[in-house]
């Protein structure tokens, strides 16, 4: 007998970022992020008795991520030992180019621990945590850790902070406190400077925080900066959010370049979208910013009240300094759904 879950989960984008980790797979510090809505993994997960893995990507058989998704189901299964008599498929689209730069794991990880939440409740099994969502939050984490927030849509906190009650190092929460309708509607338009394969991998990224010079100081301030989101978030100030993001952003990269060994992720366009970006800000006075991950794409971030300037922007002034043109526009999303029709 075989079943099939399926779900489509998006990516995220931190805002605060988790930048240092510790064994499980928990954070250094917390981390808050916008889930993503256009940039999704749709994943079928076929379960039937037996033992392997197969992985088909965009419809074919794709052998090279076997050991990744392996991986994943090893560290998962004290969680769930009934995986060891089941034999995975797994069928995986992204609606993003595999080739952009854009990492699939926080879409690809969180779709998959969703079908396994549903196959072990399919076959009766009681769930270690207290319901479905923070189960697939808990395994998702321990494949990529940022992959734990996109279970949830909207703004989404992982890692124990003061000022976020209920937040946990095992699993992301979504954010509890009020939150000004500005924010639900941000766009992130993101421009695609490098879409070669990241110079650091993120766990030897998080590694280097390890005897970091700056690390105790940069854990404590991201627990504060997710403080003073607070009322940041509540009075709808995107002036102040932007800085503070802006300033998140180069922080993380801050650290790699003063890491040893030291990296600058940041190519010349990426620089140059920066400066645009900010000279359009202080010329235009709308509030257009930006964030960065560990490489060098730049996430352009703006409410949607301001969207067609900011889209007039993006295609006169900032594409040109993309590698081909090429950006994707995506937004604030809800977060997971299940996939009922079959494949
Ligand atoms: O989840 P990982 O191990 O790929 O690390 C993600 C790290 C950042 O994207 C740079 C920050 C974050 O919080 O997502």
């Amino acid at each position: 007998m075989s079943m099939t879950f399926g779900w489509q989960s998006p990516s995220n984008i931190a805002l605060v970022k988790y930048w240092g980790k510790r064994d499980p797979q928990l954070p250094s510090n917390p981390s808050i992020s916008f889930t993503l809505d256009t940039c999704h993994t749709q994943t079928r997960a076929t379960f039937e008795a037996g033992h392997g893995v197969q992985v088909l990507l965009n419809g074919v058989d794709t052998p090279s991520f076997v050991p990744k998704i392996e991986q994943f189901i090893g560290r998962i299964q004290h969680r769930h030992p009934w995986l060891a008599d089941y034999r995975v498929t797994v069928d995986t689209f992204n609606s993003f180019p595999h080739s952009s730069g854009i990492a699939s794991s926080a879409s690809g990880l969180s779709a998959l621990a969703l079908c396994v939440v549903d196959a072990a409740q399919a076959l009766g099994h009681a769930l270690p945590a207290v319901d479905a969502r923070r189960e697939a939050s808990i395994l998702a984490r321990l494949g990529s850790g940022s992959a734990s927030r996109s279970v949830y849509g909207g703004l989404v906190v992982w890692g124990e902070t003061h000022s976020v009650p209920g937040s946990h190092d095992d699993y992301a929460v979504v954010y509890p406190h009020a939150v000004h309708p500005i924010f639900p509607s941000f766009r992130d338009v993101v421009m695609l400077v490098d879409v070669g394969q990241k110079a650091v991998s993120s766990t030897a990224g998080h590694a280097l925080m390890e005897g970091h010079p700056f690390a105790q100081q940069r854990f404590a301030q991201a627990h504060q900066n997710i403080a003073h989101l607070q009322s940041i978030l509540k009075t709808g100030d995107v002036w102040t959010f932007l800085d503070l993001v802006e300033q998140e952003a180069l922080t993380l990269h801050g650290l790699m370049m003063s890491s040893q060994p030291s990296y600058i992720l940041m190519r010349p366009n990426t620089l140059h979208i920066l400066e645009a970006i900010r000279a359009y800000r202080r010329e235009s006075r709308l509030p257009i910013g930006f964030t960065l991950d560990a490489g060098a794409n730049v996430h352009v971030l703006f409410p949607a009240e301001v969207e067609q300037k900011a889209m007039e922007f993006v295609t006169q002034v900032l594409a040109p300094y993309a590698k081909d043109g090429r950006y994707m526009a995506d937004r604030v999303g809800q977060g997971p759904v299940p996939l009922n029709e079959p494949a």
